[in-house]
């Protein structure tokens, strides 16, 4: 098996059982982003306990690359500062995809991404508390 054959398999395990996939009831803040060209969504909500990203879910619909990116960035932002996921970028996303991924997928690729930015920024701005 090629390395792009087992990474293909890789996105789709994450595709098909997503990581961390589910409503967080107890979270600091949560966003909601979409890619409008093709309607897909995700919703993150994120526990930061410190300045920890104590726990993150995320639910959502959408190609493979959009919904595994999610639940691969899920694994690796758990236990993270914020001031770390804020360091994120897009490269590091494609890198743990693992293919290469053309102009028209990086917004599937990074809607995780940044719905998660959007949410610690907003989360760092007072908005977006829960209760
Ligand atoms: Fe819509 Fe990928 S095609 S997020």
């Amino acid at each position: 098996m090629s390395f792009d054959e087992l990474y293909r398999e890789q996105i789709m395990d994450h595709y098909k059982n997503p990581r961390n996939h589910g409503v967080l009831e107890n979270f600091s803040f949560k966003f909601f982003d979409n890619n409008p060209l093709c309607g897909d969504e995700i919703e993150i909500r994120a526990l930061v306990e410190g300045n920890v990203l104590k726990d993150v879910r995320f639910t959502g619909k959408g190609c493979s690359i959009s919904q595994a990116a999610a639940s691969m960035l899920t694994e690796i932002v758990k236990g993270k500062t914020l001031a770390e996921v804020q360091q994120l970028n897009r490269d590091n996303v494609i890198e743990l995809l693992g293919i290469p991924v053309g102009p028209v997928r990086v917004k599937c690729a990074v809607l995780s991404l940044v719905a998660l930015k959007n949410g610690i920024a907003e989360f760092h701005n007072g908005v977006n508390k829960n209760g």
